[in-house]
């Protein structure tokens, strides 16, 4: 296999270790797909979110969900989220790009 141009995805777990994501970490060629799964076990219903670091924009939002089945925005950059229950929040790809190595954080908040 020619691993010539391989993006790295690493995905850190939340600074408490009350969120977990699974795959904890992932090498994937260009044009795989990809799928990460983020859930909280201390809380019912929270707030869930992705964050994507990279060199050129730094720390950025993906995505919210204040509940299952709702997330907003619908996609960004080639990436879909999806909250099929209260505690999971899954991040998806069809497709990653080669030029876009990156840190992929979940995290939660309590919803007031
Ligand atoms: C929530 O969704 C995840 C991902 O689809 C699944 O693995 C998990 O079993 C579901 N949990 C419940 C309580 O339905």
């Amino acid at each position: 296999m020619k691993l010539s141009f391989i993006p790295f995805l690493l995905f850190l777990d939340g600074v408490n270790l009350q969120v977990s994501q699974s795959p904890h970490d992932l090498v994937l060629s260009p044009g795989s797909p990809m799928k990460v799964t983020c859930s909280v076990a201390v809380t019912s219903d929270p707030y869930m979110y992705w964050y994507r670091w990279t060199l050129t924009d730094g720390l950025a939002h993906m995505f919210t969900s204040v509940g299952s089945g709702i997330v907003d925005p619908v996609s960004v950059d080639g990436f879909s989220a999806s909250r099929p229950n209260s505690s999971h929040f899954v991040l998806e790809s069809q497709s990653v790009a080669p030029s876009t190595p990156a840190v992929l954080y979940c995290s939660w908040s309590i919803h007031s």
